[in-house]
């Protein structure tokens, strides 16, 4: 405990001499969540990472979540420095996606207007018309939509399958997962509602149908978060990382949260409701990193440059 004092302290002093700032996503470590907030950072979903790393004027933002945030944040923002505690940290939407193979596809489909998730590496963004994230994926496919557009969307298959079945748009689906999504049961879900009855469920889009055809909400980490806070429910099973349930407990304090059940035993399985990537970001290389400047996010700036089209019609969609 002591060392974590300490840790925190060297942190906060750290932020400061370097004129830095902390972007965290809700699915890091408790604490790196509270300092950000604390420090005056940010801890959010995907899409308010990007757009307050965008607006903050200091001049090293210290990324805690996964690689595609911190190279979208790069990408945005190509005169900032961009650090992240651990550069490792990926995603297995990411690497289900190769640039090469998603180009050769995109290449076969000329007539689609091509839709990416966020968590995918700057190359395939580059490839983009437009990059979307969970919380407004489905608003952006509806006016694509409705302007009589046909789709290819990429990477994660739920998700497409998701806005798919909401919009009737006609979208083609790259087939892609999350692996910590991929794991939330149908059944097991069905049968530990009939224990809750009273219990509202709040379910990532990640998720397979048969958990989202169950879902009260469906919607991005801090759509849901702000689902716990506002639904008049006292009982709330979670089908995303579990990361998410200490944000939960402080915004909806004296409110029950139940983990939605995966395939394997917690205890065993490794990814289950909770991000392999996303726990390597922690206290002490966060201050390893501020101490010598290291793992900073580099993109080719080409690339760069042609992967910010995409990102910014989303932001200017959402602004
Ligand atoms: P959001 O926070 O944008 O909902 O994204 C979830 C996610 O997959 C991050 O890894
Ligand atoms: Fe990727 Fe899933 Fe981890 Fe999010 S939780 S970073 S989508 S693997």
């Amino acid at each position: 405990a002591a060392e974590k004092v300490e840790l925190k302290e060297r942190i906060r002093r750290l932020l400061k001499e370097r004129d830095a700032v902390l972007v965290a996503h809700y699915y890091v470590d408790a604490d790196l969540q509270d300092l950000a907030e604390e420090t005056g950072g940010c801890v959010s979903d995907s899409l308010e990472m990007a757009r307050f790393g965008r607006d903050h004027p200091a001049k090293t933002l210290v990324v805690a979540g996964v690689r595609f945030m911190g190279e979208s944040a790069k990408i945005l923002s190509p005169e900032k420095t961009i650090l992240m505690p651990d550069l490792d940290a990926t995603c297995s939407l990411d690497l289900g996606c190769p640039a090469d193979e998603f180009a050769a596809f995109c290449d076969q489909h000329p007539d689609r207007t091509v839709v990416v998730y966020a968590n995918t590496s700057a190359a395939v963004k580059a490839r983009a018309d437009w990059m979307v994230t969970s919380s407004i994926g489905l608003d952006i496919v509806k006016h694509l939509h409705d302007q009589g557009k046909k789709i290819l969307w990429a990477p994660d298959r739920h998700l497409g399958a998701y806005i798919q079945k909401q919009t009737g748009a006609d979208m083609l689906l790259w087939q892609g997962s999350c692996l910590v999504h991929d794991e939330f049961k149908g059944v097991e879900l069905d049968l530990l509602k009939a224990e809750h009855p009273e219990a509202k469920v709040l379910v990532h889009p990640e998720s397979p149908a048969a958990v989202v055809a169950q879902a009260d909400v469906v919607g991005s980490t801090t759509q849901l978060i702000n689902a716990a806070v506002n639904l008049p429910a006292t009982t709330f099973i979670v089908a995303t990382d579990n990361g998410i349930l200490h944000k939960m407990r402080m915004a909806a304090p004296g409110k029950h949260f139940i983990e939605a059940p995966t395939a394997g035993n917690s205890a065993t399985c490794k990814s289950c409701a909770h991000c392999p990537w996303m726990a390597m970001n922690g206290l002490k290389n966060l201050a390893e990193v501020l101490e010598s400047g290291a793992n900073e996010v580099l993109v080719d700036p080409a690339i760069g440059h042609q992967a910010k089209r995409a990102i910014d019609r989303m932001l200017d969609f959402a602004a």
